[in-house]
């Protein structure tokens, strides 16, 4: 089966608890681990911004409880390719607080200072979590 990465935004809704943050990252570490699913996290300003990488019936799978999961809305696919290695490769869900994504980091990779992964294009949206990914290597 080939290997595939999804990305999407999302809008936190009013459902959503600053707290269910923990909650999401528990039950994905979780499961991801047991389904060799990887990827990374951001949240900001609102905005949630996942890359999920697997099987093709794994991403696919995982994105039918992404869209039915009422803690946000708006769901909005940004990319969906074949993939031919992993770029999140040690982590069942990395996660980016929101202090990480930096004015100068969202300059670079969309129009505004102000992270917004509406206004980012898939590719810049997988650029800036590499970036984010590479400092997470720096530091640990
Ligand atoms: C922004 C966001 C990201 C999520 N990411 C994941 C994920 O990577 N893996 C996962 O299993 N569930 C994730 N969830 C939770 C799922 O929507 C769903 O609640 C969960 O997979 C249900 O797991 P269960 O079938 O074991 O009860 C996420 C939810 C939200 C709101």
């Amino acid at each position: 089966m080939f290997l595939t990465r999804l990305l999407y935004a999302s809008t936190a809704s009013e459902q959503f608890k600053p707290l269910d943050i923990e909650d999401i990252l528990t039950k994905a570490r979780k499961n991801n681990g047991k389904l060799d699913i990887t990827g990374m996290l951001c949240f900001s300003n609102n905005y949630f911004l996942q890359s999920i990488e697997s099987s093709r019936a794994n991403v696919n799978e995982l994105y039918h409880k992404i869209l039915n999961d009422k803690r946000h809305s708006n769901i909005t696919l940004l990319d969906y390719k074949e993939i031919s290695e992993r770029e999140f490769g040690n982590w069942s869900m990395s996660y980016v607080p929101d202090t990480s994504l930096t004015a100068s980091l969202n300059l670079r990779f969309s129009e505004s200072s102000i992270f917004n992964p509406y206004k980012m294009s898939g590719e810049s949206a997988h650029k800036m979590m590499l970036e984010l990914r590479n400092a997470l290597h720096n530091v640990t």
